[in-house]
């Protein structure tokens, strides 16, 4: 099941992706996708957060807590930057990691990565 984040106003008939933003489909941690509107240059992290999607992301994108873990569908995993030397380590700290497990705070969104899905993996819950 895919959902579209709602804008805060829900009367607003503004499309973002009409728009040109760019989308991030994030599974949450119940298997459910949404379809989140972002802005070039943000951390993947960040745009979870800020739609209200539950993301612990504990040390707020410092690369210092694992709370942001993600898997990356296997076909963007060429298509995102590589981890570096920092976030390699970090994800050598935390559980149940994968081939495709990255750090949301680590992904930076810009226009190649448009449609960009990832699933929220297990220790991003929210408290
Ligand atoms: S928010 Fe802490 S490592 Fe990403």
């Amino acid at each position: 099941m895919t959902e579209i984040a709602k804008p805060i106003f829900d009367e607003d008939p503004f499309d973002p992706f009409d728009e040109g933003a760019i989308e991030i489909r994030v599974v949450d941690r119940d298997g459910v996708e949404h379809r989140l509107a972002a802005l070039d240059g943000f951390r993947v992290m960040e745009v979870i957060r800020d739609w209200g999607l539950p993301i612990k992301a504990e040390c707020g994108g410092a690369c210092a807590c694992g709370t942001c873990h993600v898997y990356v569908d296997p076909e963007w995993m060429d298509r995102i930057p590589p981890a570096t030397d920092e976030e390699m380590d970090q994800l050598d700290q935390i559980f149940e990691v994968q081939e495709n497990s990255r750090l949301a705070c680590q992904i930076l969104t810009a226009e190649n990565l448009d449609g960009l899905r990832i699933t929220l993996a297990p220790g991003s819950e929210v408290d």
